[in-house]
């Protein structure tokens, strides 16, 4: 019986944990760029190669090396999407946040909830909204704590992911950046609890953070932006947040360290008056934590979006200096 158990704990651990092998996409040497080789039709009405993101995804054949876009009309998909080890190298492109949406509702378990599961290495999405509607509305049940659950937008698992113009939406762990080098740009990222949370090495720049725990307080009465889990002094990973805006209603602290070492990194950023004095809260390692300046730079990998839709280079690594503020708990 504890046989089984310990045995049950592990594939649980396996299912979450699923480190995908390292994949280099197809690069056309002589342009020194990634060009798409092929482009696939998402298209609700029937006009398209598919009707579903899933299905697109799941006709791309095995360890394909070429980028491969998805191009996904506009509509409201209802669909849980996973992307698979054996599909990197495929550019997710919606008609823009406003206009391509994919949501599903599953909740309590944070390692299959998401909407979006990508564990692949080079994957990158642009215009697409990403989520999770369970806690959204919020079912209130009144004298009942702890309505809200674990319920998450997109869970990104590879290394060298990048998201332009997208959007995240949740309430509890909105956004996963499980692990690897990440770039966020322009994307909007709502909700209200530990909703920027992992281990990823990632660069949230220009991106929107809005903060909806207003809405729930006082049973709720304040919120928590990220929860990194940098677990040692040589864990690389880290949240930089460049040119952003923090804005919503209610109080929160910036975040909590989910790891001995968590690491955030706020750049050049605007916040509104949401953000409790104290700012970080050092949940499980009080009594651990110190605040430093630092000279350091954080070295991550991001694919440069060329713009005229069919192109992106990798570009690294970027150095970002001039680092104003850094949580560093040990
Ligand atoms: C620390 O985090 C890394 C991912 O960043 C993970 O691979 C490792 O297992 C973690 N170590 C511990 C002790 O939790
Ligand atoms: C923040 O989120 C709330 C709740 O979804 C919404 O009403 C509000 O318009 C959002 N704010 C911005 C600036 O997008």
């Amino acid at each position: 019986m504890q046989c089984l158990l310990v045995f049950m704990l592990i594939v649980l651990l396996l299912l979450c944990f699923s480190i995908c092998e390292a994949f280099e996409c197809e690069f056309d040497a002589e342009n020194h760029q990634f060009k798409v080789a092929d482009t696939i039709r998402v298209d609700q009405s029937g006009k398209g190669d598919f009707k579903t993101v899933q299905k697109a995804i799941d006709s791309i054949p095995s360890n394909n090396k070429k980028w491969i876009r998805i191009l996904i009309s506009p509509g409201v998909f209802r669909e849980k999407v996973t992307i698979p080890c054996d599909k990197p190298c495929i550019f997710l492109e919606g008609a823009g946040r406003l206009l391509t949406r994919i949501e599903w509702n599953s909740h309590m378990r944070t390692c299959d909830s998401a909407t979006l599961t990508s564990f692949p290495d080079s994957i990158v999405a642009k215009g697409i909204t990403f989520k999770n509607f369970y806690n959204i509305p919020l079912a209130t049940i009144p004298n009942i704590k702890n309505t809200v659950k674990p319920a998450l937008a997109a869970s990104i698992y590879g290394d060298k992911s990048a998201f332009y113009n997208c959007a995240f939406f949740g309430l509890q762990d909105t956004l996963w950046d499980v692990q690897g080098r990440h770039y966020f740009k322009n994307c909007y990222i709502e909700g209200a609890i530990d909703f920027i949370f992992g281990s990823g090495q990632s660069i949230y720049e220009s991106c929107e953070i809005n903060l909806t725990i207003g809405k729930y307080a006082p049973q709720y009465p304040n919120g928590y932006i990220t929860a990194q889990g940098r677990n040692s002094s040589d864990d690389p990973s880290g949240f930089v947040f460049k040119s952003c805006v923090f804005t919503g209603t209610g109080k929160t602290y910036l975040g909590r360290a989910y790891g001995a070492y968590s690491r955030v990194i706020i750049y050049k950023s605007v916040m509104t008056d949401i953000i409790v004095a104290s700012g970080w809260d050092a949940w499980t390692y009080v009594h651990h934590e110190y605040a430093i300046k630092l000279s350091h730079f954080i070295h991550i990998y991001v694919y440069i979006y060329i713009g005229d839709q069919s192109r992106f280079l990798l570009r690294g690594p970027t150095l970002l200096g001039e680092i104003f503020e850094i949580l560093f708990v040990g």
